[in-house]
């Protein structure tokens, strides 16, 4: 499964880049309007940072204008994937722009009939939010499950990019699920890396060496 970081900041990504186990990411216009600078230049930096898919938003809300923005989006850098609301608009947009040969995200998916419909239109990723479907007491994980499955089915080439995740157990449900990418924020990455034991055993293997072989000896 590939690992995205779900982010606008630069610091986060040159951090987490290094370690090797970063394939992408993915910002959306509330990541973008927490960072100072112009969203076009902090895009472009990204793209060379990462070297992968970077998803980058529309604002528009015709599908006229996204495909313009779309296409305006994909001069920044070759690693752009223009990234489009799920709407009858978003969809119209999604089957223009693959048409010309961009990579497409289909966002703010919360149904497996919305996830059928982009995958119809050549969308190259899908995101279903999960998240966002969690706090409506609905099962974010059960709409991954659902859209791995109807994908499974006909072969649908556009991947499952599992987005607005909120903690690593959802990391490991999509990674069971079989979904393609998992985008995550900064914070869940740290808490993947994390295990109490690691750092115990560390510790205890340290001081096992140093107690029979003391320093010079
Ligand atoms: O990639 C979409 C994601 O950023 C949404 O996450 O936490 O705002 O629901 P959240």
């Amino acid at each position: 499964m590939k690992l995205f970081i779900d982010t606008g900041n630069l610091k986060e990504i040159e951090s987490l880049v290094p370690l090797g186990v970063v394939d992408g990411i993915t910002t959306n216009p509330s990541l973008l309007a927490r960072e100072r600078g112009d969203p076009r230049d902090i895009l472009k930096l990204i793209c060379r940072l990462v070297q992968g898919p970077v998803s980058a938003e529309v604002l528009a809300s015709d599908a006229e204008g996204m495909v313009r923005e779309g296409r305006d989006l994909a001069t920044i850098d070759e690693h752009i994937v223009i990234k489009v609301p799920f709407t009858r608009e978003g969809v119209k947009a999604c089957k223009a722009l693959t048409g010309d040969g961009l990579r497409v995200n289909v966002t703010l998916v919360f149904s497996p009939t919305q996830a059928l419909l982009a995958a119809k239109v050549g969308a190259t990723y899908v995101s279903p939010f999960v998240g966002r479907l969690d706090d409506i007491s609905t099962s974010g994980m059960g709409l991954v499950e659902q859209i791995v499955e109807i994908y499974d089915n006909y072969d649908f080439a556009t991947e499952v990019l599992v987005a607005s995740v909120r903690h690593p157990l959802h990391v490991v449900e999509a990674a069971r699920m079989g979904a393609d990418v998992c985008t995550c924020p900064a914070a869940i990455f740290d808490a993947m890396f994390k295990h109490p034991l690691t750092d115990i055993g560390i510790e205890r293997f340290l001081k096992d060496w140093e107690k029979a072989r003391p320093a010079g000896v």
